[in-house]
């Protein structure tokens, strides 16, 4: 089945241009230190820093300690000093935490005594250069053709789509491949804690929160930016992840005509992330009846992917489902992909393939009604029922 070329040719440089200077980048990595060689390995997701003997590093999921070393505790709390002002920041005796972006687009958590009890401690999300495009994904085994060739529909047909897993199944990667399918036409607004996403299309306007200064004030929560993108006229709007509130004002607008909305949400499985939704949004303060909440998530999200990172294995989607409805109080969902029957352990799953079950998604028939012919090889995996007389 063959997935628009456009969507899944290389995974090329963004437009956009979000590079530091140079000169500042430059200084920033002498600064790292010990640390350099890891911040450029580009094999490794996270560096993990546990005072001056122990430096650990994630590689495909699994941590390992290395033998990087720093002199003593001075010398580490140097190299965070120099990793935490570059950016404007300051950690000392009464700011003992610290997050902040680096200038390479990575993350940072560091923290120093009185607050970190066995010595200064850092923590580095890589930010990860390669991007995988769908075409990638399934020559990775970790979604079907079919699977992708429906999420594809799923996006044309301005679907409203949630992607769930646990933390690094991959829901962000999953994300910024679809977003490809994403029309040139359209205008798209990013919403993320910290700017993940690399969108191919020329007309986006990517917003990224603000954790405040340190006494507190100048927050801008994703909650603010989703309230502030409404008034942005946009045609669709993602957020990176959605964690509170902010999951209000997002079935708000995908309830009110804001279709095709993307975002990621952190759960063990679709079940999981229904309640999650309502949990959150619960959090957005508002005293909504639960089956008040429910009929809202049930009308606004048309389709969820779930993922699974197994152990030491591959990152799959492991079902894609529709909401359906509602029947009594429980959301309804049907699986249009999944693993089958028996496949509820991580090692079946390991070799099992996601197999359509044979339910025609609604998502065809909404792409047809927008005009859009549905691409032949899912019509012939999903045929229209026959009507008996
Ligand atoms: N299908 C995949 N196969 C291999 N590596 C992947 C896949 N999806 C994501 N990754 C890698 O796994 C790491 C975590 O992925 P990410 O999308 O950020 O996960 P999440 O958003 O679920 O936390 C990244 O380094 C990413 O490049
Ligand atoms: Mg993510």
């Amino acid at each position: 089945m063959a997935i628009d070329a456009a969507a899944s040719g290389g995974a090329g440089s963004s437009r956009r241009s979000e590079s530091p200077p140079p000169a500042a980048l430059s200084g920033y990595l002498a600064a790292l230190g010990p640390l350099r060689d890891l911040v450029e390995d580009d094999s490794l997701t996270e560096i993990m820093v546990v005072g001056p003997d122990r430096v650990y590093v994630e590689r495909e999921g699994r941590v390992h300690l290395t033998d990087v070393r720093f002199d003593n505790e001075a010398h580490l709390v140097g190299v965070i000093d120099l990793i935490v002002t570059a950016v404007g920041r300051e950690l000392n005796r009464r700011h003992p935490i610290c997050e902040a972006r680096l200038l390479d687009g990575s993350r940072v958590a560091a923290s120093i005594p009185p607050v970190a009890l066995n010595g200064p401690l850092l923590t580095i999300r890589k930010f990860s250069r390669r991007r995988y495009d769908v075409g990638d994904l399934v020559a990775f085994g970790s979604i079907t053709e079919e699977a992708a060739a429906y999420l594809q529909v799923a996006v044309l047909a301005r679907a409203n789509l949630i992607i769930s897993g646990g933390a690094g199944s991959g829901k962000t990667t999953l994300l910024n491949a679809l977003s490809r399918f994403i029309a040139e036409e359209e205008r798209v607004v990013t919403i993320e804690d910290a700017a993940e996403l690399k969108l191919h299309q020329e007309h986006v306007c990517s917003l990224e929160s603000r954790s405040g200064d340190d006494d507190g004030t100048g927050r801008i929560s994703i909650r603010d930016l989703v309230v502030h993108s409404l008034r942005m006229r946009p045609d669709r709007i993602i957020v990176g992840e959605c964690r509170a509130g902010e999951a209000l004002d997002m079935l708000q607008a995908m309830n009110t005509g804001h279709d095709g909305s993307l975002t990621t949400i952190h759960a063990n499985s679709p079940r999981d992330c229904l309640a999650r939704l309502e949990t959150m949004v619960l959090m957005a303060g508002l005293d909504l009846p639960v089956r008040a909440i429910r009929q809202h998530i049930a009308s606004a999200i048309d389709v969820l992917v779930h993922l699974s990172r197994l152990k030491d294995g591959p990152r799959r989607v492991v079902s894609v489902s529709e909401i359906v409805g509602m029947e009594g109080d429980i959301i309804t969902m049907q699986d249009i992909f999944s693993m089958g029957r028996g496949t509820e352990s991580a090692k079946q799953a390991a070799v099992t393939r996601l197999r359509p079950t044979g339910v025609r998604p609604q998502t065809l028939r909404r792409l047809e009604e927008r005009g859009i012919p549905a691409p032949d090889a899912l019509r012939r995996l999903f045929p229209v029922p026959r009507v008996v007389a």
